[in-house]
């Protein structure tokens, strides 16, 4: 995978991997979208991703990664939350570009959301898949991981 991207809804946590030796969010990354969403703390070991009326945040690596896990928490928008989607997904430059989406599609109050997957590779993506969570993804802040490794995407 080339550089990627990750952009969010509503509150996200997002841990960097320490297979980026001394790396941190302050000095490998920069905000190439709503720059006020977005929060990095804890020397730069931690990034919060907000969504709010007005935007929703993103960041962009500056160097270029091939695999790797990406770790996002995240809460979602409880109550009627029907036409709200809510998109998690890395993503590389360009026309050939890979990605890998989560995204929540949001229901009325009592219903349930429905996630959302796609991959894409060297710009071809038609690979959907849709899944109801077996917890309530609004109660609280769950883990959504990305591996990425040159056999699978988990
Ligand atoms: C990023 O900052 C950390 C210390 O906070 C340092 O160890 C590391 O070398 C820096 N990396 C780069 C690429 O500047
Ligand atoms: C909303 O809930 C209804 C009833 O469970 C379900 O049929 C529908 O697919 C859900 N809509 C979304 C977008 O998940
Ligand atoms: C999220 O889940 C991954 C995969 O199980 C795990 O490695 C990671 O430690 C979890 N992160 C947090 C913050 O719980």
């Amino acid at each position: 995978m080339g550089k990627f991207q990750a952009l969010l809804a509503l509150i996200a946590l997002f841990a960097l991997e320490q297979c980026l030796v001394g790396a941190n969010f302050y000095n490998e990354t920069y905000c190439n979208w709503g720059a006020q969403n977005a929060v990095i703390w804890g020397n730069g070991n931690n990034l919060a991703l907000v969504l709010n009326r007005v935007s929703g945040s993103g960041i962009q690596t500056k160097r270029q990664f091939l695999f790797g896990s990406i770790q996002m928490l995240i809460k979602l928008v409880s109550g009627n939350s029907a036409g709200t989607v809510t998109a998690y997904y890395i993503s590389s430059d360009g026309s050939r570009h890979d990605e890998v989406d989560f995204e929540f599609l949001g229901n009325v109050s009592g219903q349930p959301y429905t996630i959302h997957t796609n991959v894409f590779t060297q710009g071809i993506g038609n690979r959907e898949q849709q899944f109801r969570p077996w917890f309530d993804p609004t109660a609280d802040f769950h883990n959504y991981t990305i591996h990425w490794n040159p056999t699978h995407i988990v």
